[in-house]
């Protein structure tokens, strides 16, 4: 793809002096690209208008129409250029980041907890982040920070004890896990000795009783293998189940490390990191020895850095843990590692969900998987209405319902909190994944009746306003994929997908494709590009594209 905006910038700096790249600016109703004259003026002694005008006559940008109007200066890009620019290379082609390692903390569920809605979006804008930073070249290590660390484990395994049993554990898996585990809190209420119990069983996990272990082992592996039964739906694998136990032994380093800067204070038995006026301290180990949350952090931080030399590690996590990850910074800040700045909380908002019944909710949480199969029953409906003879019904519909629950979920910026509601994620006109899975499926209809051969095509024959506006959207897709991943905001993506759905079907409605002749090739060979960019855009954000629908 022609950077068209360093051309205009290398031919206006000779006219233009004191110009600045970021003064060269994209797109608005008039032209492709602009730079607005008014901070010459002062120097210049002119008004921008005849600033404007004087430097379009002056100046030679090939490929591009130049003109003044009001103080801008206006460059329009030769349409055949930009169409046969746009075929020159496939999407996806050029690898920006290629020998950059980027690891990427999400979704870390927690053992014998539920995989409920709250996951949702860790989950999905971590995963497409990673698949999104692989295909810019990088490589990116999805780490799943497992919470299997922790006192609770020690009730778990005296409910199980108590009122469980193997098989009951064999049968129900984690549904009998979250009911042990609710039932323990109910009876430790009425029982305090309970607890005591509870903290003897996980003092032996934690030096290493076999029974105790083996146990504990079995709740993770339960949690875990359910965990995965989702992410496959969703399109995720993780490189890394490290969790937060595996870290224990490792704070020890953390400590002598923060000794060392003389960083580390004591403060009623406990031991504390300040870390400045604007936040209270962090908290390393309890006076009772216990080592703390951030403290794993700071060891898994280091043992990241040293195992994956990483260029950037994000942490895709809620918001509401934005104080403990500023802490974790700063530590590590505090501690001079250079590569502290390299460290991003991905935060995002909180999620509703609307459209649900109370009565999926299993206890008071609603499981993940209930939302997608609820999205997946009514695609279902919605395909069987509108295409009764579709083979392979059972597959799209699990493909369109995922797809719309994860579409929806990455749809709007990262940090909006968002009200979820089935019957708008699964709307087919609507801006959602359906209607671009839709879209793409259309498009392959069409090939499928066209055969385009894949040869070169006239780029005049694309040039009016319909096909050039598909064109476009799909000329700078890479540019917009790159945005997606700097900004950590895989949105980016999903919206830039409708853009060009919209771009595409008013193409469709006013040139027909099937019209003989050279102009057909071309308007299937766009018909093309716009499905392969179509499908790899999808695959970003985690979602199938079928090839009918
Ligand atoms: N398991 C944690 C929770 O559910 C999230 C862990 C995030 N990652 C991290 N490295 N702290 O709140």
């Amino acid at each position: 793809m022609t950077d068209y905006k360093s051309k205009i910038f290398d031919a206006a700096r000779e006219v233009l002096p004191d110009l600045d790249p970021a003064d060269v600016t994209a797109a608005d109703a008039f032209c492709d690209y602009c730079v607005p004259c008014f901070k010459f003026a002062k120097l210049l002694r002119k008004s921008p208008a005849a600033i404007a005008s004087e430097a379009a006559a002056a100046l030679n940008a090939d490929g591009m129409t130049v003109s003044a109007l009001n103080g801008y200066l206006n460059f329009t890009i030769d349409r055949q250029a930009l169409v046969a620019d746009a075929f020159a290379a496939r999407p996806g082609s050029v690898k920006p980041l290629a020998g950059k390692t980027v690891c990427i903390d999400y979704s870390s569920v927690n053992i014998a907890k539920p995989f409920h809605i709250g996951h949702l979006m860790t989950t999905v804008i971590g995963g497409a982040l990673c698949k999104i930073y692989k295909a810019l070249g990088a490589t990116a290590v999805g780490i799943n920070h497992l919470g299997d660390w922790g006192t609770q484990f020690g009730g778990l395994i005296y409910a199980f004890r108590n009122w469980g049993s193997e098989k009951a554990l064999e049968e129900r898996g984690l549904d009998e896990l979250l009911d042990l585990y609710v039932r323990f809190h109910a009876e430790s209420e009425k029982d305090g000795k309970l607890a005591d119990e509870a903290r003897e069983w996980s003092k032996k996990i934690e030096s290493g009783d076999k029974y105790a272990v083996s146990l504990f082992e079995k709740f993770k592996a339960i949690t875990i293998e359910q965990a995965k039964r989702v992410y496959k739906r969703l399109n995720i694998e993780f490189d890394s189940y490290l969790g937060e136990s595996f870290y224990v032994d490792k704070v020890g380093g953390v400590e002598r490390k923060l000794k060392d800067k003389n960083l580390l204070a004591v403060s009623d038995g406990a031991e504390i990191v300040e870390v400045g006026e604007d936040m209270p301290p962090a908290l390393i180990r309890r006076s009772d020895g216990a080592s703390l949350y951030i403290a794993r952090d700071l060891a898994a931080a280091y043992y990241r850095h040293e195992t994956y030399a990483f260029d950037k590690c994000l942490y895709v996590v809620a918001s509401h843990q934005a104080l403990h990850f500023k802490q974790l910074f700063k530590v590590l800040e505090l501690l001079g590692e250079p590569w502290a700045k390299d460290m991003v909380h991905v935060s995002y908002g909180m999620v509703s969900v609307e459209g649900m019944s109370l009565s999926t909710r299993r206890g008071n949480v609603l499981y993940l998987s209930d939302v997608l199969n609820s999205a997946v029953e009514k695609a279902a409906a919605i395909i069987d209405e509108r295409n009764p003879d579709l083979k392979d019904k059972a597959r799209v519909s699990e493909s369109v319902g995922v797809g719309a629950v994860v579409f929806d979920a990455l749809y709007d910026g990262r940090l909006k909190d968002k009200n979820f509601s089935l019957e708008s994620a699964l709307n087919f006109d609507g801006e959602t994944g359906p209607y671009v899975q839709y879209t793409h499926a259309r498009c392959r209809s069409v090939l499928a009746k066209g055969d385009y051969d894949g040869g070169a095509i006239d780029c005049s024959l694309l040039t009016d306003d319909e096909a050039y506006e598909t064109v476009k959207l799909v000329w700078d897709f890479d540019d917009v994929v790159y945005n997606a991943a700097i900004k950590y905001e895989p949105s980016i993506v999903s919206r830039r997908l409708v853009k060009l759905c919209q771009a595409f079907n008013r193409f469709y409605n006013a040139d027909r494709i099937m019209c003989g002749g050279e102009a057909q090739r071309a308007r299937l060979a766009l018909t093309a590009r716009v499905a392969d960019v179509l499908k790899y855009g999808l695959d970003l954000i985690l979602l199938d594209a079928p090839e009918r629908m």
